[in-house]
């Protein structure tokens, strides 16, 4: 895997291929701890965040681990979904089972993003997870699109902590609990510092 990470030098010689107008928006709901995930599914269940979800990604680019891809089980509909794997199995079975534009495995995320600064519309990708992938990414993100969820929940997957010095908050929309929803939560945007 360190061979395919992104190391300083490599986010720096991907931020000029990418040019600066190309935003990388990491989409993420998490507890009070960062927690994200346990047993490769989210820990709980809030039908409002998933709409939200929907909302951003729906037409857009979306690059995901291989983790994430096999708790979804298919590649989301009407997006144009961008797998990291370097299991070679895994990217053949894909690319015999879907055409490229519904689903294509690439073997390392500067592949994904290239791949996605290609597909996009509107020079934008949204990184969906989950943890490994969000810890490699932060730091050539642009953009956060935080739920932050008023709990602390049993996790084993966690999103990297975001360094307040970097981030400025664009917004924010809380919710309050309710009979479909255990826990208040709050969408926050967060853009990087310029
Ligand atoms: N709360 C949320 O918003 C949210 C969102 C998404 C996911 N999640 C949760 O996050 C958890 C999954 O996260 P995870 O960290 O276990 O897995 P992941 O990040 O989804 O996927 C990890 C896999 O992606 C591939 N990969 C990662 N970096 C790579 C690289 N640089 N080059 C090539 N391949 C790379 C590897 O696959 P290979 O082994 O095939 O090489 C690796 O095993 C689940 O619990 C899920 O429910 C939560």
């Amino acid at each position: 895997m360190t061979e395919l990470s992104l190391n300083p030098q490599k986010i720096d010689q991907l931020k000029q291929t990418l040019g600066t107008e190309f935003r990388i928006k990491l989409l993420v709901a998490c507890d009070q701890k960062n927690g994200i995930g346990i047993d490769n599914g989210l820990p709980w269940h809030l039908p409002n965040d998933l709409k939200f979800f929907k909302q951003k990604t729906t037409q857009q680019v979306i690059v995901m681990g291989r983790n994430t891809y096999e708790s979804i089980g298919k590649p989301l509909p009407n997006r144009c979904n961008i797998v990291v794997s370097s299991n070679l199995e895994f990217q053949k079975k894909i690319k015999e089972t879907y055409v490229e534009n519904a689903c294509t495995v690439v073997s390392n995320l500067a592949d994904a993003f290239v791949l996605a600064s290609k597909k996009t519309t509107n020079q934008s990708v949204y990184v969906i997870g989950g943890g490994s992938i969000y810890h490699q990414t932060i730091d050539l993100a642009t953009d956060l699109y935080v739920t932050q969820v008023e709990t602390t929940v049993k996790a084993d997957c966690f999103f990297p902590s975001i360094d307040m010095g970097m981030w400025d908050i664009k917004s924010t929309e809380p919710y309050t609990k309710d009979e479909r929803h255990a826990y208040n939560f709050a969408f926050v945007h967060y853009t990087r510092r310029q």
